[in-house]
């Protein structure tokens, strides 16, 4: 089955405990959460205490998101917020083996994540030490984006290292997605949907997630 990710970035901020309870009730698998710094993307969001402030509001899975510069620095503070998986990006300075063994040693889930621009070699040297990787189909830094057609092969590509790899690994993608890229990404080979704007949009997103999780691979 599909696992459906829904991004916060597009929740009610105001309101952010009760949406986070939303998501869970809706039947979602985990929560995004979309943390930017102002650097390594023109905006900012969120951060650990906002993070911890939310964490008694749900048992749902925290799926980070970190679109900050030199991650390592940051990783025990987003553990220690709850987070249960944490992403970090390729493409962020700093020493990004060392953000990831962090994650490792805090015994979280590590991703890597990659934007549209960015080739698959670039996350190459980290594909062994990962469970998780993220698509980035829209530039990353604000939500409601267009989805960027141009990276469905390097899920492809993902997936057939995975397969010979590390067939338990996750690619999610995120940016842009609703029924039909959310469809096209899966049959190209990802296991996770990310989406803000398409499901937030919707009174109720129970329906949409359940029809999303039926999606499946293509068998050709
Ligand atoms: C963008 C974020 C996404 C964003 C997706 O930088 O990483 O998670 O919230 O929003 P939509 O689904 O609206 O493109
Ligand atoms: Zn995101």
């Amino acid at each position: 089955m599909t696992k459906v990710s829904p991004s916060m970035l597009s929740a009610d901020f105001s309101r952010f405990g009760e949406e986070l309870a939303r998501v869970e009730a809706s039947g979602a698998d985990w929560a995004h959460l979309d943390v930017m710094d102002g650097m390594f993307v023109p905006n900012i969001t969120f951060g650990p205490p906002v993070i911890k402030a939310i964490r008694h509001c749900s048992d749902i899975t925290f799926d980070a998101h970190l679109m900050i510069q030199d991650p390592a620095r940051y990783i025990d503070a987003f553990a220690d917020a709850g987070c249960d998986m944490i992403t970090v990006h390729c493409e962020a300075t700093g020493d990004i083996h060392d953000a990831i063994s962090r994650i490792r040693k805090r015994g979280l889930v590590p991703g890597i994540s990659l934007n549209p621009e960015t080739p698959v070699e670039e996350i190459a040297p980290f594909l062994p030490e990962v469970d998780l990787v993220l698509v980035m189909t829209v530039h990353p830094g604000f939500g409601g984006q267009s989805f960027i057609s141009d990276c469905i092969p390097k899920i492809s590509d993902i997936r057939s290292w995975a397969d010979e790899e590390n067939p338990s690994l996750e690619i999610s993608v995120d940016g842009g997605i609703n029924t039909d890229t959310g469809k096209r990404c899966v049959e190209a080979g990802a296991s996770v949907l990310v989406a803000g704007s398409s499901l937030f949009k919707l009174d109720d997103m129970t329906q949409t997630i359940q029809y999303w999780k039926g999606f499946g691979p293509d068998e050709e």
